[in-house]
């Protein structure tokens, strides 16, 4: 039976989350848990959007190459000769073996551990040895070299960011990243280096980290990094200091800095976000739906790729950028760590709860097991904190019925 989103959810289901917010349903349990549920996400999300993939700083040379896996399919990212990174599918173009199986850095060519067929770095066929008793296996004329060439699929690098759409079908990357390049109001990212890569495993499904989109957990869930609840919530008012904003891919937080009371504060010397001359400055989490967080501050960018592996486990990749020196240079060590402390923990450990990143591992972990319930279900959404996780879970049901 074909597996559609109407078949496994049910269209009262997908009404309950298509109503407005006051009266919508969440996801239901099965949204979470299921591998069916997975797959057609797989198919009908992941494939037909730029999903997060990779930073450009996991290959930073020429040859250097990684297998990743995209909507449930092996991938091959490389970095060629022209400095040019590109993706094909991981598949050897004579029985199918996995031509990359391990990352490696600067390559001459891509070479397939079975029989040994070789590719250029643009993906061009090299070498087929010995395929028609030749040395290159090619000289026979058995192989038509030209339409051999490993499948290229497609790929797009933003900034420090690495996207691909197995389908071909989105939107130029431009277009798709353009609410979020409105709301950074010329905010130079290019000036920001890498300083830490580090990847964080955990057991619950991709979704929680984008229902976590919201700022009404801070003070219990990120305790005692956030303390007080009237940091996030004007209580004359009873409205958060930030607003949820939704935008095509991307959903944000911002927050009225003239208004809200500053976050506790961290003392930096860390060089400055540049902004262009007379430009307010912007400092926002945002995320690029469907799995790329980009939170920007004043002299940092956080950011986090969301790797779905199965319905309950995925894989936070997660990188800190600091602009020119202040990436590397010792000068700022103690700035970056302070930085550090505040997402990964003093522990810098995944197993802790000391940090904003493991702090939310946690809850994410426990929401998977609470989602084998049949009470599971029924779950609401606030209209006053959760619209972007309102917004969400309509975005992925768009995908899922289109
Ligand atoms: S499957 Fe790759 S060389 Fe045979
Ligand atoms: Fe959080």
């Amino acid at each position: 039976m074909v597996r559609t989103a109407a078949r496994l959810l049910g269209e009262d289901v997908i009404e309950a989350v298509r109503r407005p917010i006051e009266s919508a349903r969440g996801l239901p349990a099965l949204a979470y848990t299921s591998e069916e549920f997975f797959e057609l996400e797989q198919q009908k999300y992941f494939a037909r959007t730029w999903m997060g993939v990779a930073y450009t700083c996991d290959i930073p040379d020429p040859g250097d190459a990684m297998p990743i896996t995209v909507a449930g399919l092996p991938i091959i990212l490389v970095r060629t000769h022209e400095n040019e990174i590109k993706a094909f599918h991981n598949v050897c173009r004579h029985r199918a073996a996995m031509v990359l199986t391990e990352p490696c850095k600067k390559a001459k060519q891509l070479q397939c551990p079975y029989p040994a067929w070789a590719w250029d770095l643009d993906g061009r066929l090299r070498a087929a040895p010995y395929f028609d008793g030749s040395k290159s296996g090619l000289e026979e004329g058995f192989l038509d070299r030209e339409s051999l060439g490993l499948v290229s699929a497609n790929c797009a690098v933003w900034h420090h960011w690495i996207f691909v759409n197995l389908a071909g079908n989105a939107p130029p990357i431009e277009q798709h990243m353009q609410p979020l390049t409105e709301l950074m109001n010329g905010a130079d990212l290019g000036a920001t280096r890498v300083a830490e890569r580090v990847d964080w495993e955990f057991q619950a499904n991709w979704k929680m980290s984008n229902d976590n989109w919201e700022n009404y957990h801070h003070m219990w869930a990120h305790y005692p990094i956030y303390t007080k609840v009237t940091d996030d919530l004007d209580l004359k008012t009873r409205k958060p200091w930030s607003v949820s904003l939704q935008n095509g891919a991307v959903m944000s937080l911002k927050r009225d800095s003239k208004k809200a009371p500053p976050y506790p504060k961290r003392e930096s010397n860390l060089p400055m976000i540049p902004f262009p001359d007379g430009a307010e400055r912007v400092t926002a989490p945002n995320l690029v739906l469907p799995n790329v967080e980009i939170t920007v501050v004043r002299d940092n960018i956080g950011s986090v790729i969301i790797e779905p592996l199965a319905p309950d486990r995925s894989v936070a990749r997660m990188a800190f950028f600091f602009v020119g020196d202040g990436a590397t240079d010792p000068a700022y060590e103690e700035g970056r760590n302070l930085n550090f402390d505040r997402w990964l923990g003093e522990s810098r450990s995944p197993a802790a709860r000391d940090g904003l990143r493991n702090q939310d591992m946690r809850i994410w972990e426990s929401q998977q097991i609470a989602r084998r319930s049949p009470a599971a279900d029924e779950v609401v959404f606030s209209p006053v904190w959760e619209e972007n996780v309102h917004y969400f879970q309509n975005q992925l049901l768009d995908y899922l019925t289109a």
